[in-house]
């Protein structure tokens, strides 16, 4: 799958934007172009913004501005059940009154599809999620997961080229929400289909997506792959919604190049990349993941800045150490290291010296 570039994606967000109240945009200037055959997620805080975009992917909501656009085809005035689309959410009740077999087919009856065809249609979408054997059971009678195969199967069962999905795992227990993961991946791959999903949660989106697109405020923050949206954070948002951050403080004091010159709070000077900031005397946030973080003088890669540090606690992870430390002047500088045979040890109150590379130093613009 290649990302599409331009607008010639199957689904295309071109200039939209939503208002509720005729005031404020809860989405301010939306462009995406998703492939087909592609899972994207959106991915941001509750209030971002990303239910209200899939809503008016479905046609439940009309946006106040800009166009739509599936596989070519403005849908603006499509009304939801002539787009074609897949939907399944947290809370998509099933109907109580019916059956796993019944709930299945309607849809299908919907569509006005023979009583045969529905039969097949039905057999082979509870195949997939492997619950044929709960065809005549009710929705009372199935366990909270269970239910949601169900919805995911009812979602798949007119063979739609579009599912949507908002944070359909978000009611089901850690070990079964990681299953579940899975089994949705494993059917995108094998059905080809073209996914929306919509999470908060940034380790569902990290494992099971192709780009993310990161929401805040009602606007994409980044829009990327999974790796570069970590290794890559574009502005200190994103650096901070994904995975582990340390974000030191400090004002831009000279830009040549590809280098960035930082004076932190505490007067130390340190060398960064800069991402996006443009000035000097510019505010920044140098963002440094934890596990770039060196102390041992062995491991320390070759122009790093050191800086020294104070430990306050490490907590064992198994595989890995966690340190927490007081570094120029913020008290919850993060390093993580590999659990290594003869381990250096480090004790509260030690003072030592840590390093990166300032490459892995990345000065960010304040968002
Ligand atoms: N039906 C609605 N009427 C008015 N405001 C709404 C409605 N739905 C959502 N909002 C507001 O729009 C903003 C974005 O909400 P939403 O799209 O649900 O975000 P998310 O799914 O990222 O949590 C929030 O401020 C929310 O309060
Ligand atoms: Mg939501």
């Amino acid at each position: 799958m290649t990302p599409p570039s331009g607008n010639d994606g199957f689904v295309v967000f071109d200039h939209v934007q939503k208002s509720y109240d005729g005031q404020t945009l809860v989405v301010k200037d939306l462009n995406l172009s998703i492939g087909q055959g592609e899972f994207l997620t959106m991915l941001g805080p509750s209030g971002s913004g990303k239910t209200t975009c899939l809503m008016m992917l479905a046609g439940f909501e009309t946006a106040t501005n800009g166009e739509i656009r599936l596989d070519g085809r403005n849908i603006n005035d499509v009304p939801p059940h002539k787009r074609g689309i897949g939907m399944v959410f947290q809370n998509y009740a099933l109907f109580p009154h019916m059956t796993v077999g019944e709930n299945l087919a309607f849809p299908l009856e919907v569509r006005g599809m023979g009583k045969a065809d529905r039969e097949t249609r039905v057999m082979r979408a509870l195949d997939m999620v492997q619950m044929g054997r709960f065809k005549s059971r009710r929705p009372a009678q199935l366990s909270g997961g269970q239910q949601q195969r169900i919805a995911l199967a009812r979602a798949l069962v007119f063979d739609p080229k579009l599912v949507l999905m908002d944070e359909p795992l978000g009611a089901l227990d850690k070990q079964l929400r990681e299953h579940m993961q899975y089994e949705i991946k494993a059917l995108h791959n094998n059905l080809g289909i073209t996914v929306v999903y919509v999470t908060h949660d940034q380790g569902e989106a990290l494992t099971m997506s192709d780009r993310i697109a990161v929401f805040n405020d009602g606007r994409i923050q980044q829009l990327a792959p999974p790796s570069q949206l970590y290794e890559k954070p574009d502005n200190s948002f994103v650096a901070g919604f994904i995975g582990e951050n340390n974000a030191l403080p400090g004002v831009i004091e000279r830009l040549d190049g590809g280098k960035a010159l930082v004076r932190l709070a505490t007067g130390e000077l340190i060398d960064a990349t800069p991402v996006n900031v443009r000035e000097v005397g510019q505010q920044t946030l140098v963002s440094i993941r934890p596990e770039r973080v060196e102390f041992k003088p062995e491991m320390m890669p070759a122009g790093a800045h050191t800086i020294d540090a104070e430990v306050r606690d490490v907590i064992y992870m198994g595989d890995i150490l966690r340190a927490r430390m007081k570094v120029a002047g913020s008290d919850d500088f993060v390093m993580k290291f590999r659990n290594t045979l003869g381990q250096t040890r480090l004790d509260p109150g030690q003072h030592i010296r840590i390093g990166w590379h300032p490459q892995d130093a990345r000065a960010l613009d304040l968002v």
